[in-house]
């Protein structure tokens, strides 16, 4: 096989720290085999060799708690939405876009055990937003789960009768760092209020992680802090004591419809040309 040290090195080393230091070399020149991100200081090998006090060590490389990140990202369900859904891209031209942002960012930056909850119009950047704080809070190194309650409720109650599976969903939902459950509540099939199945599991959820006070929980939904009172006064006077303030109700105005505005229409013509 042909050697990997250049032709130039194969020279005999004149001392023990020569040898040392073309060793080094050598090791730090091999390529890893770690994928995932391409990291020029360790070659995707994870660690770097290093001389200390004259012998070889290996030390782990910079690049892994980034790896760690990454693959956290990826089982949080987020992965897609993280460059699109930053705070750097909220446009926050309005009032209230501006108080919003700013209540997102403060509590990205001093969650201190409390959760945050945003509620209201359609299109008005609750998902955006939420998700900007569920990439800060895995850079913190939390791990995080993205629930997206309406599809993930009907998997959950598909399961009923199959216990293992049923308890496997739930205990990931319950006990993970952060969970993000995306449009809470929102009914399908045409139903005006959530079915007492719905109601039953969101306690169930949200009851085991108000008792412990480490667990973050971030909700956005379609819903006020007040209609979710109306469905089960039980969930929700637990999240606003866990929210502790950090709580947001977008008012209900089709003017403030992202989708919909100049803004993003702008924005799409920009994405053509
Ligand atoms: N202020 C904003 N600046 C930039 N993009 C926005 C803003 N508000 C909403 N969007 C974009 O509009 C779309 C709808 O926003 P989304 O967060 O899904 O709304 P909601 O969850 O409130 O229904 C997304 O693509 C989002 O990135
Ligand atoms: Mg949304
Ligand atoms: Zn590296």
């Amino acid at each position: 096989m042909e050697t990997l040290i250049p032709q130039a090195e194969k020279r005999i080393p004149t001392s023990y720290e020569d040898w040392t230091q073309r060793q080094c070399d050598w090791e730090n020149a091999q390529e890893g085999r770690l994928s995932g991100y391409d990291c020029p200081a360790c070659k995707n090998r994870g660690y770097v060799t290093v001389i200390v006090n004259g012998d070889l060590r290996q030390r782990t490389c910079a690049c892994m708690p980034i790896r760690e990140n990454l693959r956290r990202l990826k089982d949080s369900g987020l992965q897609d939405l993280v460059e699109r859904y930053s705070f750097e891209r909220y446009i926050a031209k309005e009032k209230w876009q501006q108080n919003t942002k700013a209540k997102a960012e403060h509590y990205a930056a001093n969650h201190r055990g409390n959760w945050f909850f945003i509620g209201g119009q359609v299109g008005a950047g609750k998902t955006h937003l939420c998700t900007a704080i569920v990439c800060a809070l895995i850079k913190e190194g939390k791990h995080a789960k993205y629930m997206m309650w309406r599809e993930d409720i009907t998997a959950i109650h598909a399961r009923k009768y199959r216990a293992d599976e049923y308890a496997e969903m739930l205990d990931l939902l319950k006990t993970v760092d952060v969970l993000y459950i995306d449009d809470f509540l929102k009914c399908g099939g045409g139903a005006s209020v959530p079915s007492r199945d719905d109601l039953n599991v969101a306690h169930e959820i949200i009851n085991r992680r108000y008792y412990n006070d480490t667990l973050l929980t971030i909700i956005s939904s379609e819903y006020s802090i007040d209609d979710i009172m109306r469905f089960d006064a039980a969930t929700g006077s637990r999240i606003i004591q866990r929210c502790n303030g950090n709580q947001v109700v977008i008012q209900q105005d089709e003017n403030r419809n992202y989708r919909l505005s100049a803004e993003s229409k702008n924005s799409e013509k920009g994405k053509k040309e």
